[in-house]
């Protein structure tokens, strides 16, 4: 893969995403972006990638969307920018694998939208979590300011959002927005463990299950059930589901192959 900005390994079924431009804290221009874009998509059609993670450096996740970049925008190219933006995160959210954030350093704006877009967040203790954009005279322009409150309770929301002000690993774990902390050298093996755990579930129910969960969020109760119980009966067709039945009532771990 042709990548400026992001190294990717994969290994034991896991694609290790790391963002790498250290030198402006992997603040995101929109190349960045567009390298986000395309690891995204590769991992949605490689069949031996089971679970992406997304990390940084220990002293940056992401520090945000790149300001030199923005600064010389106007609206065309600030909605240039965002479309990138979007694109990417949607993708991100919409990957129909399971996803984790692993977090160390600052995750600031565009940084902590892409977390957000995750379905986990674990955290290394030296993190910090922040929406900024408003001390910039700007909004998030990246889902903050509709992923976080449908998070995190409001107030915590209203403080990063209108205030802008930024927390560390423990409040944001207090406040749901990350799932674990941990210390910074136990955060890879503590990701590693997560994934593991995911790779074990049997593919096509996780992959049914994110979907269930994803795309209820944005609907109804109404369409939200229907989407599950469409889900459920369908599951009812894979060799996992006879495989995973079959084993509790024969009393063993069972063995699923992702069918
Ligand atoms: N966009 C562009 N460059 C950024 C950046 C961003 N979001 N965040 C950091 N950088 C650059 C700095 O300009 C600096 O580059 P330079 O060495 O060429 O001057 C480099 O990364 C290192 O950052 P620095 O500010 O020196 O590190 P620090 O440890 O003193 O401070 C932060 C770290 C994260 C507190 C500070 O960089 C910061 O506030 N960044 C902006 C965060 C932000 O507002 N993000 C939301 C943007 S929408």
């Amino acid at each position: 893969m042709d990548l400026k900005y992001l190294n990717v390994r994969s290994e034991d079924g896991i694609a290790w995403v790391q963002f790498n431009r250290p030198e402006k804290l992997n603040a995101l221009n929109p190349e960045v972006l567009r390298d986000l874009e395309t690891v995204v998509a590769r991992c949605e059609q490689d069949d031996d990638i089971r679970v992406v993670v997304l990390t940084g450096n220990e002293k940056a996740f992401v520090a945000g969307s790149d300001i030199g970049h923005m600064a010389k925008g106007d609206i065309k190219s600030a909605y240039g920018l965002t479309d990138l933006t979007m694109r990417a995160q949607e993708r991100l959210a919409d990957l129909p694998k399971p996803t984790i954030a692993a977090i160390s350093g600052y995750a600031l704006g565009g940084g902590c939208e892409i977390a957000l877009c995750c379905d986990f967040r674990i955290a290394a203790d030296n993190a910090v979590l922040g929406l900024p954009e408003i001390t910039l005279g700007i909004i998030p322009g990246g889902g903050g300011t509709q992923r976080l409150p449908r998070l995190v309770n409001l107030a915590v929301a209203a403080r990063m959002i209108l205030l802008g002000e930024s927390i560390n690993s423990e409040e944001a774990h207090r406040s749901g927005l990350v799932d674990k902390v941990v210390p910074l050298d136990c955060l890879e093996e503590e990701v590693k463990e997560l994934a593991s755990k995911l790779i074990e579930r049997p593919f096509l129910a996780l992959r049914a299950a994110k979907t269930a969960m994803r795309k209820g969020m944005s609907t109804s109760l109404k369409e939200g059930l229907q989407i599950e119980q469409d889900l459920f009966c369908m599951l009812f067709g894979t060799a996992d589901q006879k495989e995973g039945m079959a084993a509790f009532l024969e009393k063993r771990k069972p063995v699923f192959k992702g069918k």
